[in-house]
């Protein structure tokens, strides 16, 4: 566990289910952590107390998804900083090297990163100011709440800029899981569907079972289903088939990281999609918070891709799939260059090629109105 001590007896299990299915709640000190790797069939959150715990949800992939991470890890450094015993004096190095270890959890989703540095940032400023333990304890889970609420804003801005993409009738397929449970809620790609619902536009969502993971099968086919969305489950090597029979109209998918000059790491398997999207005539389009565009990395071969274990992919289903000590080559993410990619969907707006300019006029535009860069 990364050189720090765990607990013996793990999180408290609450089972059943919560109305709405929030992946992450703060509740009375403590994080509930929906175990994500028990959907569909059974809905139990954890609740955490320490750190350690939310490294372990991370790493395990109990919490998944690039915004809920980083929600999961700010709440984590608020779990470290409220069960510091020791010298008042180190409390601010206690946070900012309980910030580095929930860092180490996982390398690729850029938002884990952005919502330490800002967990950092303001138990810098909250130590500089003198404040008593007391409030600088509750000036970090303010700053926790905030970037969990932010989140929540930001998917349903996402929302609304992308659903004019979308008419009544198209067919829209999805990879991963880029839905409410990536996320504070309503997701970043699945966001206009939830929009559509609300506004009675009908279309027929196409989502990838994901392969090794299952994210899609498990999590996108599951949460549409339960809101009521039309949504058909393929298996991964079926989206050639579905494109040339003309079943699908777009693409939309998330991402963990943008690169600045618009390459798009996402889930294994997006690549693929887009380089089919494009030999089909069809718009690939990227929904992604500005907390996911990571300018300080030039371009995607930059990106650190996680490789995960061997057993996700030879025994994904529960039981042995390939022969025992077969090499195993598991990355969970890969990059789409910039080329492939139609449009970027941001809460600021929608971004076109070229998209090194674009993106940096982006964040360069302290107008938030919408609008297209
Ligand atoms: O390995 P995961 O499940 O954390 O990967 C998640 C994805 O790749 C999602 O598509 C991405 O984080 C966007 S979530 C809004």
């Amino acid at each position: 566990m990364s050189g720090r001590s765990s607990r013996n007896t793990g999180p408290t299990r609450i089972e059943g289910r919560q109305e709405p299915l929030l992946s992450l709640r703060w509740s009375e000190g403590k994080l509930l952590m929906l175990d994500q790797r028990l959907l569909p069939e059974e809905i139990v959150f954890l609740e955490l107390t320490a750190p350690e715990e939310v490294w372990e949800g991370i790493h395990a992939m109990k919490v998944r998804g690039a915004p809920a991470i980083g929600i999961a890890a700010a709440y984590g450094v608020v779990l470290g900083a409220n069960s510091y015993q020791g010298d008042e004096d180190r409390w601010l190095e206690h946070v900012l090297s309980t910030a580095e270890y929930l860092a180490t959890s996982r390398p690729t989703a850029v938002n884990l990163f952005w919502a330490l540095d800002r967990m950092k940032e303001r138990a810098e400023q909250l130590a500089a100011a003198q404040h008593s333990r007391e409030l600088r304890d509750e000036g970090l889970l303010a700053e926790a709440i905030a970037i969990h609420r932010e989140d929540e804003e930001v998917c349903r801005k996402i929302g609304e800029h992308a659903l004019p993409l979308f008419t009544s009738g198209m067919g829209v397929l999805t990879h991963c899981n880029a839905g409410g449970l990536a996320t504070a809620r309503y997701g970043t790609a699945l966001a206009p569907f939830y929009l559509a619902q609300e506004q009675g536009i009908e279309l027929k969502i196409y989502a990838d079972e994901t392969r090794p993971v299952l994210q899609g099968a498990r999590l996108t086919a599951f949460e549409l289903q339960q809101a009521g969305i039309d949504v058909t489950l393929l298996c991964d090597n079926m989206a050639g088939l579905v494109m040339s029979k003309g079943w699908i109209d777009a693409v939309i998918v998330g991402t963990d990281r943008i690169a600045a000059n618009g390459d798009v790491a996402n889930k294994i398997g997006t690549y693929s999609l887009a380089v089919l999207a494009k030999a089909h005539n069809i718009p690939f389009y990227v929904a992604s918070p500005l907390s996911t565009i990571d300018l300080g990395t030039e371009s995607g071969e930059l990106i650190p891709i996680e490789e995960r274990a061997e057993h996700e992919v030879t025994e994904g289903f529960g039981k042995r799939t390939a022969p025992a000590g077969i090499k195993v080559y598991n990355p969970s993410f890969d990059v789409t260059p910039n080329h492939l990619v139609t449009a970027i969907i941001t809460e600021k707006g929608i971004v076109k090629p070229p998209f090194r300019d674009h993106l940096a006029a982006l964040f360069n535009d302290k107008d938030d109105s919408l609008k297209s860069f």
